[in-house]
């Protein structure tokens, strides 16, 4: 059975002692858990992607935990190594622990104006290098959902990003989708226009794909409100999570209303 994924994206957000206090709290709730075979029975993977800069001490932190908590990066670079001043490569997420990287986030392609072309190359980089499953980030905006255009462009972004493994074999790969108009809005997907999209994906790569684990997980305002009627639908796999997981209590709530 796949694991549902209850994953936390920081963002921007918090130093290595905001993660130590963050942490204390959050291992507290899930020590709570009657004992570690109760949690390792749940069928669930929690995954952190905090900021660059406390991949190594959220590491230390949850390492006990590691057959259900893993680490990932928010982002990371193409090129294995070089002159790419600010860039960060796989071998140094690696380095740190992380066993996922988050590639093409809408804020990166956005806010950084990361193109399609560059988040394939990131894509490939990862199965290049190896150990490193991508949570592919993809979603439309506003106005291609009025339009309706939304299964075009999601395919469109997933044709551009995964050119690199088509026809291969792929032992996993996660699909984040976060439709744009719903980060950080409060204005969540309704889950059945969610498992709508999610099915989708998963059609769209069952063609000329050979993915031996694929998860399709939702993004966009996920609260302890809309996590169960979300999480409850058959080919929502997981869900990633921005602000409703800075606080611990809150995304604990998530994880374990996601889990019952
Ligand atoms: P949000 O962010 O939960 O704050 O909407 C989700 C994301 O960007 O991954």
């Amino acid at each position: 059975m796949k694991k549902k994924i209850i994953a936390a994206n920081f963002k921007m957000n918090k130093t290595d002692e905001d993660i130590k206090k963050y942490f204390a709290v959050f291992l507290d709730l899930i020590n709570g858990l009657k004992n570690k075979t109760s949690y390792d029975g749940l069928d669930a993977e929690l995954i952190f992607a905090p900021p660059f800069t406390s991949l190594l001490e959220t590491h230390k932190i949850i390492e006990p935990y590691l057959d259900f908590i893993k680490l990932s990066s928010q982002n990371v670079y193409s090129e294995k190594s070089g002159a790419y001043t600010g860039e960060i490569s796989i071998d140094m997420i690696k380095a740190c622990g992380c066993v996922y990287t988050i590639i093409g986030h809408s804020e990166r392609r956005n806010i950084f104006k990361e193109s399609d072309e560059l988040t394939g190359k990131k894509v490939e980089a990862a199965y290049t290098g190896g150990g490193v499953t991508p949570i592919l980030c993809v979603g439309e905006n506003l106005d291609i959902r009025k339009q309706n255009g939304q299964e075009r462009f999601v395919e469109n972004q997933l044709s551009a990003a995964l050119n690199s493994i088509k026809g291969r074999n792929t032992s996993s790969l996660i699909v984040a989708y976060e439709p744009v108009w719903a980060i950080g809005t409060g204005m969540s997907i309704k889950a059945d226009d969610g498992e709508a999209m999610h099915g989708f994906i998963y059609d769209y790569l069952k063609t000329g794909f050979s993915i031996g684990e694929l998860r399709v997980i939702y993004g966009g305002s996920v609260t302890e409100a809309n996590i169960e009627e979300l999480i409850g639908k058959p080919h929502i796999d997981g869900v990633l999570v921005g602000g409703a997981s800075l606080d611990p209590q809150s995304f604990y709530n998530i994880f374990k209303l996601a889990v019952k």
